[in-house]
């Protein structure tokens, strides 16, 4: 009985709570730390002997009188728990009488993207920096841009250091029509603009009498008056299946966070991907059993019917589905300094799944400064970009300005295990939807048997003279000898073909890698022993035409001939050259060989040919 009122309670408590959460854009130049420091002070976030420290420290740094370097406040936090662990965004909580407030602190310089978006995915507004001195900067728009993306639809445009422009309203004016002119196509709901001195204090949390020519609210009443919306407007209900909880044999229960609406016991649910139906029998909410629980809730579902869910799987209303795709048009904000390219593999991570995933297509970026878009084939650091992206696997989601927690995602590098981009879903393209999957009766097993043999591929890789080819070619000699089918496929022929379109930049290099890995993945299923030599330069891509094969089908193959033996042998004059400057990306000279890190077998140019092809075929017989 207890328990169920202290739910009840807690129940209560959450409905009423009303905690807007937003985040900060601009950098320490523009007075963020000075901001969020007297935006705590003024709201009495801070103890007196706090108070009195800081003032003591600001005299210390030289500033006048009464007035408190706030930045120390704020960046003195940051320094101390940046020391411990490695944290993107501090999160700072205060309380005036009408409102709580959790600020996203978002520092950071040349990352500051990967901070931002990660602050800006759970805010209902955003308050952009500016300083009164330099007006709207090409990072004032890029901030925007990502709170577009992010959903965020209320801004704040505090033009701060009004101080030092002698409190002047031209000054406040002109910066507030160049950021109506640049924002009005992002349709943002709300725009406010308020000149500050977060240094003293003008507009903070009162009325300023340097600058009685603004009417307009102060920064803190704007903010307790703000509507608290973000944006997911879907409805029925859904919840991510984070832990599939089994304590005994007799309960099984599904844990998760509400993400949309609410959910009651009875209702009925439909799973994806499965599509199953069966309804909520209990919602369990710390050992306690609830009717009804909304949204932003962790609770345990049991269900009616002993259906079989996994994590990463999506219980939602059963009228209201979320979406099952594998193909996708997103934004993405790209977080590294090494390039975002097509065709290249990388983690995906949505809502408790992890799928492989790679570009499609980058269809356009930005320029931050015209908002036009650009025609780009890589991605750089900081780039927004709207491109197409392909999934190994279907994946469950919403469109981002449905359920925001179910389709914004992450991209991982899978060799770095960097965050290289935070992407948002638009939608699933369509071709996805209309193309299956077509089941034939003659498959490799059939195939295979018919052959007499296994099929799989041996990967060659090295750098160009590195002899790929003539091991690979006397290798497919001897096998065929042995009544083995082969097939070599080798870089400088299929360059004359299939892939005569693609150069030698990296992303064109990775496109040559993944059509090759395509086309050895169909010879293996039609049965043939493939070779191939390529010096598929990146263990990127390498890795990822691994994965498109089963474990024992893909041998990857390191001929270990150093350059300098490539260079002095120069069979076909290409060293020469790039040594010359003529050819500027050559692999081993201007472009680089990542060399694998576990190759299945290494093979070095000393060796006698016929003891590598021993070893080698040896894979066969296994
Ligand atoms: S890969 O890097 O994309 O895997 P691939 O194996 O198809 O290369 O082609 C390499 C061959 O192209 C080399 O053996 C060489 O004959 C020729 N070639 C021409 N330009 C270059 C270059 N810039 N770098 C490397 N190889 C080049």
């Amino acid at each position: 009985m207890n328990d169920t009122i202290s739910v009840a309670a807690y129940l209560k408590e959450q409905s009423e709570l009303d905690t807007l959460r937003f985040i900060t854009c601009g950098s320490v130049d523009d007075g963020k730390s000075t901001l969020i420091g007297r935006m705590l002070f003024e709201a009495k976030a801070l103890f007196d002997d706090q108070v009195d420290a800081l003032q003591a420290d600001s005299r210390k740094h030289g500033t006048q009188g009464e007035d408190i370097d706030f930045a120390l406040l704020v960046d003195g936090l940051s320094a101390e728990r940046e020391q411990g662990i490695t944290i993107d965004v501090a999160y700072r909580f205060f309380t005036t009488d009408k409102r709580r407030f959790i600020v996203a602190d978002t520092p950071g310089h040349s990352q500051y993207t990967r901070n931002m978006a990660t602050g800006a995915s759970t805010a209902a507004l955003a308050i952009i920096l500016v300083d009164a001195r330099h007006g709207i900067l090409e990072q004032t728009r890029r901030h925007s841009y990502i709170c577009h993306l992010m959903g965020i639809r209320q801004i704040i445009l505090a033009v701060n250091k009004m101080d030092l422009v002698d409190y002047d309203k031209n000054a406040f004016d002109n910066i507030v029509t160049d950021y109506q002119a640049f924002s009005a196509d992002m349709n943002f709901a709300d725009v406010t603009a308020i000149p500050i001195s977060a240094l003293k204090g003008e507009h903070i949390n009162s009325r300023s009498t340097v600058m009685s020519w603004y009417q307009g609210p102060t920064l803190i009443s704007k903010l307790e008056t703000a509507p608290n919306q973000t944006t997911a407007d879907a409805d029925g209900f859904a919840m991510p299946v984070q832990l599939v909880n089994r304590p005994n044999s007799e309960f099984r229960g599904y844990s998760g966070v509400i993400l949309r609406e609410h959910v009651s016991v009875g209702e009925q649910v439909r799973i994806a991907p499965s599509g199953t139906v069966t309804s909520v029998k209990h919602i369990w909410l710390a050992g306690t059993k609830l009717d009804q629980a909304k949204r932003g809730l962790s609770v345990t579902l049991e269900l009616a019917d002993n259906v079989d869910i996994s994590r990463g799987e999506v219980i939602a209303s059963h009228n209201q589905p979320v979406e099952v795709a594998d193909q996708f048009e997103v934004d993405l904000v790209w977080m590294s300094e090494d390039h975002g390219m097509v065709s290249r593999g990388y983690q995906l991570k949505l809502a408790g799944q992890t799928v492989s995933a790679s570009l499609l297509s980058i269809k356009h970026k930005l320029d931050i400064n015209t908002g036009n878009n650009l025609a780009a084939k890589t991605l750089q650091l900081n780039d927004i970009a709207r491109v197409t992206i392909n999934c190994q696997k279907q994946i469950c989601f919403d469109a981002y300005n449905q359920t925001p927690e179910l389709g914004a995602f992450i991209l991982i590098d899978p060799v770095s295990q960097q965050t290289v981009a935070a992407g948002m879903i638009h939608f699933a393209l369509r071709r996805a939807g209309n193309i299956h999957r077509q089941k034939l009766d003659v498959d490799k097993t059939a195939r295979r048997i018919l052959n007499g043999h296994t099929s799989k591929v041996f990967w060659f890789t090295g750098l160009s003279g590195s002899g790929k080819s003539t091991i690979a070619d006397a290798m497919a000699s001897a096998l065929h000898a042995r009544g083995i089918r082969t097939y070599l496929l080798d870089g400088d022929n299929i360059r004359h073909g299939l892939n005569k379109d693609l150069g030698f930049s990296d992303a064109d290099r990775i496109e040559n890698i993944r059509r090759v890995a395509e086309m050895a993945k169909l010879m293996v299923d039609a049965g043939l022993v493939v070779l191939t030599a390529f010096i598929s330069p990146f263990r990127s891509e390498r890795d990822m035409a691994r994965q498109m094969f089963e474990s024992d089908e893909f041998i990857e193959v390191f001929v270990d001939t150093p350059l300098d033996i490539c260079e002095q042998r120069d069979a076909k004059g290409l060293y020469k050259k790039a040594r010359a400057g003529d050819i500027p990306n050559f692999t081993g000279i201007g472009s680089p060989y990542e060399e694998p890190e576990h190759p299945d077998i290494t093979l070095h140019p000393s060796q006698d040919m016929e003891d590598m092809i021993a070893k080698l075929s040896a894979f066969l017989s296994e």
